[in-house]
């Protein structure tokens, strides 16, 4: 069982800090999810933070790093313990990635997108044979997976791919170009959207899994990204790629369903990423402001930097309740859509905000890559963009308002 893994780890390896900061409502949560928390804390602490930098400046895929990620049960955190995953809820997926963003935001979103991106809709929609090829192999950290569904005409409007996937025979045949892969480069499968009958628009889009290497499918340049840059983000290349019939996740049709339903949840991924990118921002801007003397005093103690934390600190408290909220609902079995949407961009919005801060406390130093401020603010800028813009959030928030008024 995984989790005694993380008992032992916890009991041993990783035990390096002791005055662990504590969050109001971490003592409210379960044996098992303080317990992951300050694991997931340690282990950020001693394997993570001190590589970062360097996996930013020379864009570093962090793979010893992720290996070590898999074998504490963070790379299928909630995907059941018989198909080799961890089996905890997705309150501790949420907890677990914040604190590893805390930590590397890089090594955030690879261990998010194969969590919720690949293995989540696998697990939900795949057959027997589907997850015993697909699932068990990407749980370790030695393999991920990754998530192909935007293209170069269409980002937001994810229901207009124009990448086709013809059945001939017992094979389909995939042509097109899918972008902004997260994983793309290291990922040895990929769930992908694909048209499988146009005349039916968005319910004419099918999902198909897809290993990797394979014959028909090119790599594009590795992007040369603001953040988050010891992910690796992609294009997926098709040309004439035929892959077995036997690859459909779920039925033919269902593929913009499954989309929608996978980013809900990936949206509380990234919704943690963020979470650990402002709490990284708000320890970084109290303990800089501890020691810097000005005026004849530490400036932590100047009200106007005390404002600035204060603000950081509500934002940040109100966005992990809302994340947590949809995880909970989410592990409840109730819907999650508006507020998985607004845990993303409650989250996404405070990372920005915080890290936008954290630079102003450090003045001039916080602007120089001497310190981690300036590599918060361009991680955190992209929480915003990817899985779903902040106005694509709204839409969804508003959306879901309507129907709940019954005005749609
Ligand atoms: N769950 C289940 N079904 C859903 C749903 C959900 N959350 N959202 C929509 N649907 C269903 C609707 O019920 C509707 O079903 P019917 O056709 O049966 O009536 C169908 O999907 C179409 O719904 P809409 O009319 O609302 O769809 P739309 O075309 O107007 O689009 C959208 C809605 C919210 C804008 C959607 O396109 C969207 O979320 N866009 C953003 C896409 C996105 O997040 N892309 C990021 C890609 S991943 C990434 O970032 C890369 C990475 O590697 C990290």
């Amino acid at each position: 069982m995984q989790l005694t893994r993380l008992i032992n780890i916890l009991n041993g390896t990783y035990r390096v800090r002791r005055n662990v900061r504590t969050i109001a409502s971490i003592s409210s949560l379960s044996e098992t999810h303080q317990m992951l928390h300050k694991t997931c804390r340690d282990f950020a602490e001693a394997e993570l933070k001190p590589i970062a930098a360097k996996v930013d400046r020379e864009h570093l895929y962090p793979a010893e790093q992720i290996k070590k990620m898999g074998a504490l049960g963070l790379m299928a955190v909630s995907v059941p313990e018989n198909i080799g995953g961890t089996g905890l809820d997705y309150l501790a997926y949420a907890i677990a990635t914040e604190e590893i963003s805390r930590g590397c935001a890089s090594a955030g979103v690879i261990m998010s997108v194969n969590n919720s991106l690949y293995l989540g809709p696998l697990e939900k929609f795949g057959n027997q044979r589907q997850k015993e090829e697909f699932i068990t192999r990407f749980t370790d950290g030695t393999r991920v997976g990754c998530f192909a569904l935007s293209e170069p005409g269409n980002g937001s409007d994810a229901g207009a791919a124009s990448t086709t996937a013809n059945l001939e025979g017992n094979k389909y045949r995939i042509n097109g170009t899918k972008c902004w892969i997260t994983n793309g480069y290291e990922a040895e499968a990929t769930v992908v959207f694909a048209t499988t009958d146009k005349s039916k628009k968005h319910k004419g889009i099918s999902a198909l899994i897809i290993p990797k290497p394979i014959d028909g499918l090119n790599l594009g340049k590795k992007e040369d990204k603001l953040g988050i840059r010891g992910s690796s983000t992609c294009s997926l290349i098709f040309e004439d790629c035929l892959i077995p019939k036997e690859n459909l996740l779920g039925e033919p049709g269902m593929g913009f369903k499954i989309a929608m339903i996978t980013l809900d949840s990936g949206r509380i991924g990234i919704a943690s990423q963020a979470l650990g990118i402002a709490q990284a921002s708000l320890d970084c801007a109290i303990e800089y402001a501890s020691k810097r003397i000005a005026f004849g005093s530490s400036i932590l103690k100047l009200q106007a930097i005390q404002q600035k934390i204060a603000d950081m600190a509500l934002q940040l408290e109100s966005a992990r309740l809302l994340t947590w909220r949809a995880a909970v609902l989410k592990d409840e079995g109730k819907p999650f859509t508006k507020e998985a949407a607004m845990a993303k961009l409650a989250a996404s919005e405070t990372a920005t905000f915080c890290a936008h801060q954290c630079i102003q406390v450090l003045g001039g130093m916080g602007y120089v890559a001497d310190m981690p401020a300036e590599r918060y603010y361009r991680d955190a800028r992209i929480t915003e963009i990817y899985e779903g813009t902040s106005e694509i959030q709204r839409l969804v928030i508003a959306g879901n308002l309507v129907k709940e008024y019954g005005l749609n």
